[in-house]
């Protein structure tokens, strides 16, 4: 396991390299880095993942010694609705597929993955045995999903623990959404993003930020902040369109918006 401390120490992507994920380079190594933060701050950790297609996000984890459980949650419908207003479509998306891959990651620690088939809305907390140190929401990308799985990740979490979100760029509503309900709920809590687009909140006493390789990503955060705007300009090219355009101008000539005394 010493070359395991090495790689993710230096935040190495070849801890994904066996099984695809869905993640983009910048993101992965944000993962890692919260995966690093967990495993100093604790004798052991247990994590869950909500949305895991192939197994490309649980990888590095199962290659962890520190890493006791790992619970996976994964409705697997063929169609999944998407907050971009487009339905994406997953074919042979099976845990049995997912496991098989995994087996060729680290076989001997295969039996630490307890793999459920469903949402957070049919699992109920107390399926999940062990109380979970990290938590990583990838299923629907949906607000009203992403909401329900924040909701059940805070019932299963350690008193100290984290939530991350992936894709935070889509599903910003649910994670404000979050906010709120922590501060209505008088729970302790932090809350950053990390580039590209994942979205990390801390519960209790939990400070991840305080490790390195995450303090830098927090000081030069301009990364995750110019990959969201810009991945949502297709927006604003469209409704700069030319007769959008107009009825907007017209619009805020009519309500006086553009004029300033
Ligand atoms: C974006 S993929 C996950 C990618 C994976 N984390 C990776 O890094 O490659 C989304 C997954 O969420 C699952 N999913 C869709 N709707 C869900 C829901 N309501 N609850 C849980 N999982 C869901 C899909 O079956 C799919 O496997």
């Amino acid at each position: 396991m010493i070359g395991f401390e090495k790689s993710i120490n230096n935040l190495d992507l070849k801890l994904f390299e066996k099984i695809s994920s869905q993640t983009n380079d910048h993101d992965k190594q944000s993962l890692l880095a919260c995966q690093l933060a967990a495993r100093e701050l604790t004798e052991g950790y247990n994590y869950l993942e909500i949305g895991s297609y192939l197994g490309g996000s649980i990888q590095p984890h199962l290659l962890d010694e520190k890493c006791l459980k790992i619970y996976s949650i994964d409705k697997r419908p063929l169609v999944q609705p998407d907050e971009r207003g487009v339905d994406y479509t997953y074919r042979n998306n099976s845990t049995a597929r997912m496991l098989e891959n995994l087996k060729t990651v680290a076989p001997e620690q295969i039996e630490k993955i307890t793999a459920i088939d469903g949402d957070t809305r049919s699992v109920k907390p107390s399926e999940i045995k062990d109380k979970i140190t990290l938590c990583y929401i990838d299923g629907e990308h949906t607000d009203e999903a992403v909401m329900g799985d924040f909701k059940f990740c805070l019932s299963v979490l350690s008193e100290n623990g984290a939530i991350l979100f992936d894709d935070a760029n889509i599903i910003y509503n649910a994670i404000a959404g979050a906010i709120a309900y922590l501060k209505q709920n008088s729970v302790n809590f932090r809350a950053f993003s990390l580039p590209d687009k994942i979205f990390a909140v801390e519960i209790g006493d939990f400070p991840i930020h305080q490790n390195k390789a995450i303090l830098e990503r927090l000081l030069n955060n301009y990364q995750g902040y110019l990959y969201s705007l810009q991945s949502n300009d297709l927006y604003r090219q469209f409704v700069n369109k030319k007769p959008i355009r107009f009825y907007r101008k017209f619009m805020t000539k009519i309500k006086g918006l553009n004029e300033f005394d």
